[in-house]
Parts: C-alpha cells; sequence; structure tokens
C-alpha cells in the first residue's frame, strides 16, 4: 500500500508538474505576443509632457523593461539620468517635448499623440479619433497626417467596430477613413497600402457598391458598412488612427 500511495503521488506530482509548466509557457507566449506587437523605439534626447505616473529605475533600458510590464498603462517611458526618475505615460493621449536635453531618454511604442481624444484598439495596438471637421477626402487626409497619424485603416472587424462606435458617439452618419480607389476600380487601398482583396474583408453598402470611376474615396457609415464617394463632392468627418511603429 505506502509504495502503491508513492506511485500514486508521483504521477500526481509531476501531473501537476506539466500543468503549471504548460501554463508558464502559455502565460510567456502571451506577454511576448504583447510586447512583440508593441515594441518602444528611442524617439529622441528629450524631456516630454504628459499624463502618467513615475517610479524609480536604474537605467533607460530598467525603466523601459517596467513600461512593458504595464502595456494598458505605458505606451511611453521618459527616462532622467541624473536621478533614475522613469516617467510612464498613458496610451494614446497627448505628449509634448518640452525640453531637448541629452539628460532624458524619450521611447514611445507609437508615433507622438498631439490631441486629445484618442481610443485604444486592443488586437491592432492602434489609437483611433474622429475628427470633427467637415472636410474633403485630401484635407482629411492633412488633417490625420498633422496628428501624425493616417486615415484609419479599417482592415479587422475589432477596428471597424470601434470606428462604428466613435462614429456613433460623434452624431455623423458618415466619415472618412483611409480607403481608396488607387489603380483599379473595385479593388480599392487602404492607407498601409494593402489591398482589400488581399484580406478578404470587404463591408461595402449594397446599394453603393458602384463601379463609378468618379467616386474613389470611401467612407464609414454609421451601421458600420462601407460607402464610396466622390472625393471632393462631401464634406465629412474623418477617423484617424496613430499605429504602433
Ligand atoms: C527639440 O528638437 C526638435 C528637433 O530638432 C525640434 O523640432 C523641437 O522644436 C525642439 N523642441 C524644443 C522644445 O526645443
Ligand atoms: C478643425 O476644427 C478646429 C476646431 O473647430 C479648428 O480649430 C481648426 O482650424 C479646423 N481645421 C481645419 C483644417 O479646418
Ligand atoms: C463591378 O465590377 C466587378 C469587377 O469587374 C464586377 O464583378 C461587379 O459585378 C461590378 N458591380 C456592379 C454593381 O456593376
Amino acid at each position: 500500500m505506502p509504495i502503491m500511495g508513492g506511485y500514486f503521488t508521483r504521477i500526481a506530482a509531476s501531473k501537476l508538474f506539466i500543468i503549471a509548466l504548460l501554463l508558464l509557457i502559455l502565460e510567456s507566449c502571451e506577454t511576448e505576443a504583447a510586447m512583440i506587437k508593441l515594441k518602444a523605439k528611442l524617439v529622441g534626447r528629450a524631456r516630454v509632457a504628459g499624463r502618467g505616473f513615475s517610479m524609480r529605475a536604474n537605467s533607460e533600458h530598467h525603466c523601459l523593461a517596467l513600461c512593458n510590464k504595464r502595456p494598458d498603462q505605458c505606451d511611453a517611458v521618459n527616462f532622467y539620468v541624473p536621478s533614475g526618475k522613469c516617467r510612464f505615460l498613458q496610451r494614446c493621449t497627448p505628449i509634448r517635448v518640452v525640453l531637448n536635453s541629452t539628460d532624458f531618454y524619450f521611447y514611445s511604442k507609437r508615433p507622438q499623440i498631439v490631441s486629445e481624444g484618442y481610443t485604444f484598439e486592443t488586437e491592432s495596438g492602434s489609437c483611433l479619433k474622429v475628427i470633427t471637421n467637415q472636410t474633403d477626402f485630401a484635407t482629411a487626409d492633412q488633417l490625420c497626417a498633422n496628428d501624425n497619424g493616417r486615415l484609419a485603416t479599417l482592415n479587422t472587424p475589432a477596428l471597424n467596430q470601434l470606428a462604428t462606435a466613435l462614429l456613433r458617439a460623434s452624431g455623423a452618419q458618415y466619415a472618412w477613413f483611409g480607403l481608396r480607389d488607387v489603380g483599379k476600380e473595385g479593388n480599392p487601398t487602404h492607407s498601409d497600402g494593402s489591398a482589400v482583396s488581399d484580406r478578404g474583408w470587404f463591408r461595402p453598402a449594397p446599394q453603393q457598391w458602384r463601379n463609378d470611376s468618379n467616386k474613389n474615396c470611401w467612407a464609414i457609415q454609421d451601421d458600420g458598412q462601407w460607402a464610396e464617394f466622390s472625393c471632393k463632392g462631401r464634406l465629412l468627418y474623418s477617423i484617424c488612427e496613430v499605429p504602433p511603429f
């Protein structure tokens, strides 16, 4: 009996060990995936201002590692070399350079957000916002560029859903996003350079899916469908995106 008991205990223990190992592997994969997706790069040697909080760190690399452990609270870091102060800057909120100085390291996971009102989308790691100026497509494109971003590439259901929710909250029916007919009619190109047909995910409003060479710019509708308009013929809100690096 004692021998049997020991045998079963050993089996049970080894099973537990394997389960613990699997959980550990799963967890480290998850963390790694998040970190791979949003990798910070050295943007500059400057002191920056923005919403966030501070801790101590041994070096700029340590500061960045601490940031990577709290991805939902930290999108950028500002490390002050003389005192070891490590400032975490909030995701999708504005950051402003206040002083160029080699005493500081400024790392960020995306181009600097420069205006209020951006919302995070988890799957893509992008920040999205509705710009409420009513403009033609080219001006919308410029407004997003002024915000260090681009007209949004809505190439996943999650991005399209968030864009739809933000548009509804704005009260408008349509907003330009990053899609236009560049070469071929009927296969428009996203602002990230991919073609709609590459993804196999396309949601035109049925009545507005037109092979009309006068309509080459795309807007999202408040029900999440896409509609095609003349690029200068409509003055609409726009959906801007600041994607991760
Ligand atoms: C810091 O340097 C950048 C690039 O040289 C410059 O564009 C910016 O105006 C400077 N900012 C400040 C606050 O001095
Ligand atoms: C967009 O709207 C804001 C706020 O009304 C205004 O300050 C800005 O000048 C407008 N920009 C353009 C390009 O129309
Ligand atoms: C538009 O063109 C595509 C490709 O030539 C064709 O398959 C489609 O049926 C056309 N749609 C309409 C509404 O004419």
